[in-house]
């Protein structure tokens, strides 16, 4: 996390015509777990419900975006130098967020969610941006992604993300998470890398 960031406004574009949807990309606040949280219960069950059952994805949910674990998450990454919790914002509405950190054995993006009815607006690529901005030349980091969520995977390969090898989801994501959890189905998943060029100036 970097001192003093200007929110970066966004503009989307499909081709060469901008639309009409502006919003800006900034560090989230506390004040921002409730609608971080409304976004991430419906996104994570849409997309894992299928993969780990609806009683594990609830359970996962439960413990993840509580209001006090956000807090708690958001608030350590304030603290920290080397991570970031940002999210997207429009006349005050969160249309998305995502969640870097480097507590791990290696720098990972935990999570990355856009608003159900907001995707394919841009919004997920701006936040991308945005952390690929903050990050220094010729480092790299993982991101888990089930095998079974091919629009995920497809916009992190035309991102530049490579799958590194294949794992079991859940017992990754948990140890990952710091979560507790007595039994835990088990699900394809990949670990994917991303490295930032080293020729590549950091952005403002
Ligand atoms: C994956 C996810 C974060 C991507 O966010 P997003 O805001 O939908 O992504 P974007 O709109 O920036 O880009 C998606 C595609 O839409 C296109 N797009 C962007 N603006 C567009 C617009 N106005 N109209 C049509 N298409 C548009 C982009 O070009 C992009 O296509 P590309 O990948 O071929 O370049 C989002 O879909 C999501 O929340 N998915 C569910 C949660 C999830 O699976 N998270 C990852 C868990 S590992």
């Amino acid at each position: 996390m970097r001192p003093d960031p200007a929110p970066t406004a966004q503009t989307p574009h499909i081709g060469n015509e901008p639309q009409s949807a502006h919003f800006v990309v900034r560090e989230a606040t506390v004040a921002d777990a409730p609608a971080i949280a409304a976004i991430g219960r419906v996104g994570f069950r849409a997309v894992h419900d299928d993969v780990i059952g609806p009683a594990v994805a609830a359970e996962l949910v439960d413990q993840t975006y509580s209001i006090a674990a956000l807090t708690e998450c958001i608030t350590r990454c304030a603290k920290a130098e080397d991570a970031e919790f940002l999210i997207a914002e429009s006349d005050g509405n969160v249309l998305g967020y995502l969640h870097y950190d480097c507590e791990g054995s290696e720098p990972e993006l935990h999570r990355i969610y856009v608003d159900v009815e907001r995707k394919r607006a841009g919004i997920g690529s701006a936040l991308m941006r945005e952390l690929h901005a903050r990050l220094t030349p010729g480092s790299s980091y993982v991101l888990l992604v089930v095998e079974a969520n091919t629009e995920a995977r497809a916009f992190y390969e035309r991102r530049g993300m490579t799958v590194e090898r294949r794992l079991d989801g859940p017992s990754y994501f948990s140890s990952a998470m710091g979560l507790d959890l007595d039994s835990l189905p088990q699900a394809d998943a990949l670990l994917m890398r991303f490295t930032k060029n080293s020729d590549e100036r950091p952005q403002s």
